[in-house]
């Protein structure tokens, strides 16, 4: 892809916050971006980072106290901690002191205003607290005079055999515009919105108050001044051919990832299920119940979510006569990492940090969304020729 300039020829300036191993770098690197800062926390991801980008634009530490060290930029990337937010974690959401650290999002965003932002977190973002978590996020987004869209994705549209569901949320700076087109959506996604929404969709005014929604948003939005429109898109008219997970096997791992004597045990003890659920083959199950640690997959479908979780890391798949784990290559691959790019830390560590990284197809196909709305500079965006997908605001 060739590389993207503004209208005064130089490169798009981003920012990757809570950067990781460095998941959203890699999209704006193939896009032609230029990262000018990255801040992390954890020393292995910032060790990781470094060798895979080099160490100039990377500021290791508390985002909280590096605040004066940010330039000015165009685009925000951020995959903000999902601790509070996961389905794994205790639950507590914004309450929980780590979840303050969104407010660390909205203060770059308010001290800089760039052009665009773009945010990813689990899917349970959309539902926790019946919508309340949601909600606060979108009104503290469109406080700042940004036209905010979401969407679900899912690992697999991009060709990574994971049923991996995050939503992201993008925001585009409404200063200067009069109009702002939809990125995450096409006319296609929205066929089944029925007329009398979509005339809805086009006249903002009507759009409901977030302040009055308690229950969980559905799986697509935009958001301005405070009042949103959503609706379940049912599909996704870009997906790219499916693979399964056998697609994406080592040939000859080491002896090490095996575990065929103690699966056997437990298989004794277990339910043959030998059912796809969301495309993933469940093949030995505990009681029919217990998943984690216990639970025997097949090849044939795609992987469950990757997480940074233990347990997930020693879950068993069954690849040919053999029990064995997946390895850390197989792990970046099925989040669509070089295989070596974690290279510089332990294996065991390598899951951890694969799995709570953001894939790099996924991000690039939402970054690349974002900028090809024209809006480089904002002043000249072109509205798109096809009404459905221009809001006037
Ligand atoms: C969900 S992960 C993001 C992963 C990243 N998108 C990637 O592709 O690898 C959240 C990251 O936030 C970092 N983090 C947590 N608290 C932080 C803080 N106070 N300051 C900076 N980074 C923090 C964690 O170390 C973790 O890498």
């Amino acid at each position: 892809m060739g590389k993207i300039v503004d209208i005064n020829k130089r490169k798009v300036k981003a920012i990757e916050l809570f950067c990781g191993i460095g998941g959203f770098r890699i999209a704006t690197d193939n896009l032609g971006l230029e990262t000018v800062w990255a801040n992390d926390i954890n020393p292995l991801s910032c060790q990781v980072y470094k060798t895979a980008f080099g160490k100039s634009a990377l500021h290791e530490g508390d985002i909280r106290s590096l605040h004066e060290t940010i330039p000015s930029h165009d685009i925000l990337t951020a995959g903000f901690p999902c601790q509070p937010f996961s389905s794994a974690g205790k639950k507590q959401g914004i309450r929980d002191s780590r979840g303050t650290l969104f407010e660390e999002i909205i203060r770059v965003i308010r001290t800089h205003s760039p052009k665009w932002f773009v945010l990813e977190n689990v899917k349970r973002l959309i539902s926790m607290e019946h919508g309340d978590h949601f909600a606060t996020i979108l009104q503290g987004l469109s406080k700042l005079d940004y036209f905010v869209e979401w969407r679900l994705l899912n690992t697999t549209f991009f060709g990574l055999p994971q049923n991996r569901e995050r939503v992201v949320l993008v925001g585009t700076r409404i200063e200067n515009i009069k109009s702002a087109s939809i990125a995450l959506a096409n006319a296609n996604d929205l066929t089944n919105v029925i007329r009398h929404d979509l005339a809805e969709l086009k006249d903002h005014f009507r759009w409901r108050n977030l302040g009055n929604h308690r229950k969980t948003f559905p799986g697509w939005g935009v958001c301005y001044k405070g009042t949103f429109y959503s609706c379940d898109l049912d599909t996704f008219h870009e997906s790219q051919p499916g693979r399964t997970l056998a697609a994406v096997l080592e040939e000859n791992p080491h002896s090490d990832f095996f575990m065929d004597k103690t699966t056997r045990q437990r298989i004794q003890d277990s339910i043959f299920v030998n059912r796809l659920v969301g495309g993933v083959r469940i093949l030995y199950n505990q009681n029919g119940g217990a998943r984690m640690g216990y639970t025997v997959f097949g090849i044939d479908g795609v992987a469950p979510t990757l997480t940074a979780s233990h347990s997930r890391h020693y879950e068993r798949y069954k690849v040919g006569n053999r029990y064995r784990r997946l390895t850390n290559k197989e792990y970046a691959r099925l989040q669509g990492f070089p295989d070596n790019h974690c290279s510089d830390t332990s294996i065991f560590n390598q899951y951890g940090l694969y799995g709570n990284a953001v894939p790099p197809p996924l991000a690039q196909w939402v970054i690349g969304k974002v900028l090809a709305q024209k809006g480089i500079p904002l002043e000249s965006i072109e509205p798109v020729k096809d009404t459905q997908m221009v809001l006037n605001l």
